[in-house]
């Protein structure tokens, strides 16, 4: 009989999870992972990041082909045509080739992967496909599942009203989808359907895009979004939804109260947020409860209040980010392994997969101002020399620091290549650099970058180029 005595186990196997037992692999503990799907990778790899980000790569190569956007650099191309079966292929060829390649590292790092969902029975043993497992150490890596919309029933195998999940996978591109909550994934998954065809409208209860962001780049991301053709309905609720003949009817009404209307949808999109996976865990036989958003709650250490019971990613508080969980997942394993393993939350950068793309680090412009004085340097892109080589010109970096230190307090970047730049504003930040630190970095020419040294020189009003 296989020994059923670990050092770790972990439970779920997502970017904190698989992270978090591959780490403690290689520190020498015998370490298992309980996985519930069927494949390796949770939300992240399997319906989350990775097929999102497919279909945001193809969707974006079809609109380039199709809009004639290419045009103005001499490229006609004449009569591109979508074929949807082969890009969901693709995508799926994308998902399989990772998900299997964290079945390959956890053999290679000798993970035993343990099929079927966990539950515990105690504070150390946990049951598994019909299997006892115990261990000095329990990793709780749960992730989060779609929160639901009262009223607004979400049927994936339908293909009219659905979550996420659902949206990767819808079989024609709607004439009209209705995308209900402006935030991450309304917009990455909006601007897939509505660059493959559909007509796009985003309902948001508050009055802004983008919750959490600086304002500055909430407005400005608003005003380039309606440019490509969202239509918003900023402070509105969805009340109900009914789907009769292939089609969903929304009732709406302002997020104040007021006059119903309806809205009349080939698909609707719930995103709304994400909740913790705590459900069937039988947290109260380990000793544990969760808080009051569903949270499992851990200290610094992503120890819980139970001995040898441990938590991270999107099941315990924070932004509910795949490198988040990654970086949770590494320092929880080496605390385990009796090292220091910490997580600067302060520095967890956010993206926005758009076109351009959103990202940030810090603090936001409101948030630094309300601890002190503060100095702003920003420089638009329709002054970089390589974005407007490359017709990109959209978008800013925004750089904040403190008015006395100069060091960096938050970055903020709208650009075709947000996402990759803000790495460098993550670094500086993780050193504590302060603004003169990046304005005197040299910067490759030319290059995107040099919009951040450019805004880290207007911090002192010294930009060059503007
Ligand atoms: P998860 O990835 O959710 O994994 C948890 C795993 O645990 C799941 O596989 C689940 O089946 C398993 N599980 C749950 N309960 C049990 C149990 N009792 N027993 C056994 N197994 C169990 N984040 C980014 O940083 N960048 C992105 O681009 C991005 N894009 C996203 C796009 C979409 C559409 C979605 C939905 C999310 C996206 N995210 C993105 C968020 C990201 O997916 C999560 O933050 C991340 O996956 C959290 O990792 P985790 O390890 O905490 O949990
Ligand atoms: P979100 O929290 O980003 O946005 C939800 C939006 O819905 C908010 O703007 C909120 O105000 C609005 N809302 C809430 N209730 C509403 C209602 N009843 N009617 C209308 N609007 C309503 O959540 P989202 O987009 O579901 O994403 C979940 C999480 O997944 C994110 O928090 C993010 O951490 C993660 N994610 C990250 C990605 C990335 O890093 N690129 C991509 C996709 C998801």
């Amino acid at each position: 009989m296989a020994d059923t005595n670990y050092d770790v186990l972990v439970i779920g196997s997502g970017p904190g999870g698989y992270v978090a037992a591959i780490r403690a692999a290689q520190l020498g503990l015998k370490t298992a992972c309980a996985e519930g799907r069927e494949t390796l990778g949770g939300t992240c790899l399997n319906v989350g990041c990775i097929p999102s980000k497919a279909m945001l790569h193809a969707s974006e190569l079809y609109e380039e082909a199709h809009s004639g956007a290419l045009k103005k650099f001499g490229i006609n191309i004449e009569g591109a045509t979508l074929d949807l079966d082969q890009m969901h292929a693709e995508k799926a060829k994308a998902v399989t080739e990772l998900t299997g390649g964290i079945a390959f590292l956890f053999k290679k790092n000798k993970v035993d992967w343990l099929k079927g969902y966990a539950t515990f029975e105690s504070a150390n043993s946990v049951k598994v496909g019909g299997q006892t497992i115990t261990a000095k150490n329990i990793i709780i890596a749960t992730g989060s599942s779609v929160t639901p919309l009262p009223g607004v029933a979400v049927d994936n195998d339908a293909k009219i009203i659905v979550d996420s999940t659902g949206a990767l996978a819808l079989p024609k591109v709607p004439d009209h989808l209705v995308v209900i909550g402006g935030g991450v994934i309304g917009l990455e998954l909006g601007s897939v359907w509505k660059r493959l065809g559909a007509r796009v409208t985003v309902v948001e209860f508050l009055d802004q895009i983008l919750p959490g962001m600086d304002e500055e780049v909430r407005t400005e991301s608003a005003k380039l979004f309606k440019k490509q053709g969202f239509d918003f309905r900023l402070g509105t609720k969805v009340t109900g939804a009914t789907v009769a003949n292939g089609k969903a009817t929304l009732t709406v009404e302002s997020s104040k109260g007021g006059a119903a209307e309806t809205i009349e949808a080939d698909a609707v999109l719930v995103a709304i947020g994400r909740r913790p996976n705590t459900e069937g865990l039988a947290l109260d036989k380990a000793g544990l409860a969760v808080n009051a958003k569903g949270q499992v709650d851990t200290d610094h250490d992503f120890r819980t209040s139970v001995p040898g019971i441990w938590a991270i990613g999107d099941v315990i508080t924070g932004p509910m980010l795949a490198h988040k969980a990654e970086d949770e997942g590494l320092a929880c394993a080496e605390n385990i392994a009796g090292q220091t393993g910490i997580v600067n939350h302060a520095v967890i950068p956010s993206v926005v997969y758009t076109m351009p793309e959103i990202a940030g680090v810090g603090l936001t412009e409101e948030a630094a101002k309300a601890l002190g004085e503060i100095k702003v340097g920003k420089f638009p892109f329709a002054a970089n020399s390589r974005a407007k080589t490359n017709r990109d010109t959209d978008g800013f970096v925004k750089i904040i620091a403190d008015a006395k230190s100069d060091r960096v307090l938050g970055v903020w970047i709208i650009s075709s290549l947000a996402g990759t730049l803000i790495a460098e504003a993550c670094i500086a930040m993780e050193f504590g650099a302060t603004s003169e630190d990046i304005a005197y970095t040299c910067h490759a020419h030319p290059t995107h970058a040099e919009a951040i040294k450019e805004a880290a020189m207007a911090v002192r009003g010294k930009a060059i180029h503007i």
